[in-house]
């Protein structure tokens, strides 16, 4: 069988095929914004979903709404951060929307005649809920429902033992990353290099090729690792990584009720965004949250190291691609198809 090769190097550099990317994957595909304690009260948080800025409300009717964070005067964005309030109001010239998008007033347009103030609503974004995590699609017109996008995901979560619906937010993790976001996608879909580069991970959690077990469903990834030596008082025996393509990533170690979300976002071809929302049990202990805490970071400063050197390599421009083991990093394989074939759509 001949070798399967990576996609070429000039796809992780070239603004090209980031602007294909943005249009042909991320403009219509669901993706994690953020989760409903940010929105117990009427408010918003601004957002965004691949270069789409978003800000998600609550209105006192209790309703979730979403729309493009641009005001319709002149494209300033209106929401920054998040806030409890009624209204949402842009910087600039102080046009005031209602947090159901409506624009509710605007400085001195009594003196414009026939100022079209109804049509001046905030442009919708689709917004849903999986359990607390808050979703959002650029596409309102013709994204699939929320729950067929999120595919077996929700009942694989279900079925290690953990009930979204009891978990608490914790805390936000964010980093910026020098490297297209594909090598970071990639660099989440294997474990071939966790013995290699994280030894505390793998001192947890069995990586060896026969207990660290691989499968796909449709855009689902998913990584199921046990826990080398599990004890009692243990609630998840293992370890569950998912990768919901295009490009969010959910983390369950094994241990007590616990999650992270949160999706890759590009911002240039070799620039990153990432963010993961911590949620745990609600009698989950300090002191294991911390320890959780402190032994995921260090993952992710060995991963900053790993997609950073990756991507100075593809930019180097003296190699065309590289190859793929067949085994271990068959959902890289599987992540490249889905990306291949959404572009030449
Ligand atoms: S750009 Fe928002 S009020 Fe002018
Ligand atoms: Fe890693």
């Amino acid at each position: 069988m001949p070798v399967e090769t990576t996609l070429p190097y000039g796809w992780y550099t070239d603004p090209e095929i980031l602007r294909g990317e943005q249009d042909r994957i991320f403009r219509s595909a669901w993706q994690y914004v953020g989760h409903t304690g940010q929105l117990a009260q009427p408010g918003y948080f601004a957002t965004r979903v691949g270069r789409t800025p978003v800000v998600v409300t609550r209105d006192r009717d209790g309703v979730l709404r979403a729309f493009v964070n641009v005001c319709r005067h002149r494209g300033f964005a209106i929401a920054e951060g998040e806030a409890r309030r009624e209204t949402l109001q842009c910087p600039y010239h102080a046009w005031t929307y209602g947090l159901d998008g409506r624009l509710r007033s605007a400085p001195r347009s009594d003196e414009e005649p026939d100022f079209p103030q109804d049509e001046l609503c905030l442009v919708p974004v689709a917004v849903d809920t999986w359990g607390p995590f808050v979703f959002a699609n650029a596409s309102p017109d013709t994204a699939e429902p929320l729950a067929q996008a999120l595919g077996s995901l929700p009942a694989q979560v279900a079925e290690v033992g953990l009930d979204v619906e009891t978990l608490v937010h914790h805390s936000r993790w964010e980093a910026e990353l020098e490297a297209n976001w594909k090598i970071v996608c990639e660099n989440f879909l294997e474990c071939y290099h966790c013995q290699v580069a994280h030894p505390a991970f793998s001192e947890v959690i069995d990586v060896s090729p026969d207990a660290y077990v691989l499968s796909t469903d449709g855009r689902l990834s998913t990584q199921h690792g046990p826990l080398r030596t599990a004890s009692p008082a243990d609630e998840l025996p293992r370890a569950q990584f998912h990768f919901l393509w295009p490009s969010l990533g959910i983390n369950i170690f094994g241990g007590r009720p616990n999650i992270s979300i949160g999706p890759i976002v590009p911002l240039t071809p070799e620039r990153t965004y990432r963010f993961l929302d911590y949620f745990f049990g609600p009698d989950v202990e300090t002191a294991w949250i911390d320890d959780l805490l402190a032994f995921d970071d260090q993952v992710g400063r060995e991963d900053r190291t790993l997609v950073e050197g990756v991507q100075r390599g593809v930019a180097s421009g003296a190699l065309e691609h590289g190859v793929l083991m067949s085994h271990s990093e068959q959902l890289i394989g599987h992540f490249q198809a889905l990306t291949a074939a959404a572009l030449s759509d």
